[in-house]
């Protein structure tokens, strides 16, 4: 077999925190770390268009096995083929394994060390998610990273339960690996375990004796107060291998993408960005925009006078105005912003890795951000 199209470089540690600048490669394309995935969830990153999307400085996407499986089916995104050209997106693409969704959104979910029956939360159909068939959907959908599939808990809960469901996805990471076929495709171990740092640190210990290619951690931004999910963070990601990626899954608000680079990690993922655009709230460098406030009715000024994307080429006024219409330009413009706002933040901390001055960055941001909320 060739070698493997996969591969992460470390560039640089920042010499002030644990902040690193990698490089991720991948048959579609390289990914500069650490990055931010938008997601979309069903082949489209809601309201944005994939020349849109490229603009916004994106440089790879997430996208769902649940929801994909249930609709359009995996095997209907393999005849068209694949979700590279199915949804007409050419760089690299992740799938989560449906570990999270499930739990989220199915109903009547049963889970045996088989893994997971459930109906659908769309027409109550009956399913069921195994390790090996999550894989297969992932292979099927043909993305550049899979994720292993997991047993997900919400937090608070008992210790028991949260212990079983780790031990469980532990299992289940290992027979994900076992059957994952494909060489163009990179699987990634979740790690669980709850609040406590000794169950984080032993699944994270079992998932790198399985030797996996890079290292999620899941289970976290589950309602949690932040400073919980930073010390769960800090006993995690020293139980990770350095010379692997690693992506904290599900996270997050601008600072807690801060927070988290800072005590290194990679790669990230969050509905908010797009979630909060379509209900009306902008990220910029003073904090958030709530654009249906009535202070932003005869406002001029852009978002932000210094973002290229195109809901700054107009008012705040107008924004608001189109919400206050219920136009759908104005969830799509915000979302755009708001991607925009993302990916400049990350490429902002690239920078300020390379120059050793990621504290300073961290510092000035969360100063900026606190300011105020209008
Ligand atoms: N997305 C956010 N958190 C998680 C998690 O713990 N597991 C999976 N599979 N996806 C997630
Ligand atoms: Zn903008």
């Amino acid at each position: 077999m060739a070698s493997s199209p996969f591969r992460f470089e470390l560039l640089h540690s920042d010499t002030g925190c644990d902040a690193r600048r990698g490089r991720l490669h991948t048959p579609h394309g390289t990914v500069e770390l650490p990055t931010f995935m938008p997601v979309g969830t069903l082949g489209t990153v809601k309201g944005v268009d994939i020349a849109r999307l490229r603009e916004t400085g994106a440089q790879i996407v997430l996208g769902n096995t649940y929801h994909l499986a249930l609709r359009p089916g995996a095997n209907v995104v393999a005849e068209l083929g694949g979700l590279h050209v199915f949804m007409g997106w050419q760089g690299p693409i992740l799938t989560d394994s449906g570990g999270f969704q499930v739990f989220s959104l199915a109903e009547r979910v049963k889970v045996t060390e088989k893994g997971v029956s459930f109906r659908s939360h769309i027409d109550g159909s009956a399913l069921e998610i195994t390790p090996e068939r999550s894989i297969a959907i992932q292979e099927e959908l043909g993305s550049d990273f899979a994720m292993a599939f997991d047993h997900v808990v919400a937090l608070p809960n008992k210790r028991e339960v949260i212990e079983d469901a780790t031990w469980r996805s532990v299992r289940w990471a290992e027979r994900c690996l076992e059957a994952a076929q494909r060489e163009d495709q990179m699987l990634l171990g979740i790690v669980q375990g709850g609040l406590d740092p000794e169950l984080r640190q032993s699944c994270a210990k079992a998932l790198v004796s399985l030797d996996f290619r890079g290292y999620a951690i899941g289970g976290l931004s589950v309602g949690e107060p932040p400073e919980e999910m930073y010390s769960t963070l800090e006993a995690t990601v020293p139980a990770l291998p350095t010379e692997r990626p690693r992506y904290l899954m599900g996270v997050g608000r601008p600072e807690d993408l801060v927070e988290s680079m800072a005590r290194g990690v990679d790669m990230f993922d969050c509905v908010m960005p797009t979630r909060n655009g379509r209900n009306a709230l902008a990220f910029t460098d003073q904090g958030t925009v709530r654009l249906r406030n009535s202070q932003h009715e005869r406002n001029r000024d852009p978002l932000e006078a210094n973002c290229p994307c195109p809901a700054c080429q107009h008012s705040r006024g107008y924004l608001r105005h189109l919400f206050q219409a219920k136009e759908m330009l104005g969830p799509i413009l915000t979302s755009i912003h708001n991607i925009t706002y993302y990916q400049r933040l990350m490429a902002e901390a690239r920078q300020a890795i390379e120059a050793d001055s990621f504290s300073e960055f961290r510092r000035a941001k969360l100063a900026a951000w606190g300011a105020k909320d209008s």
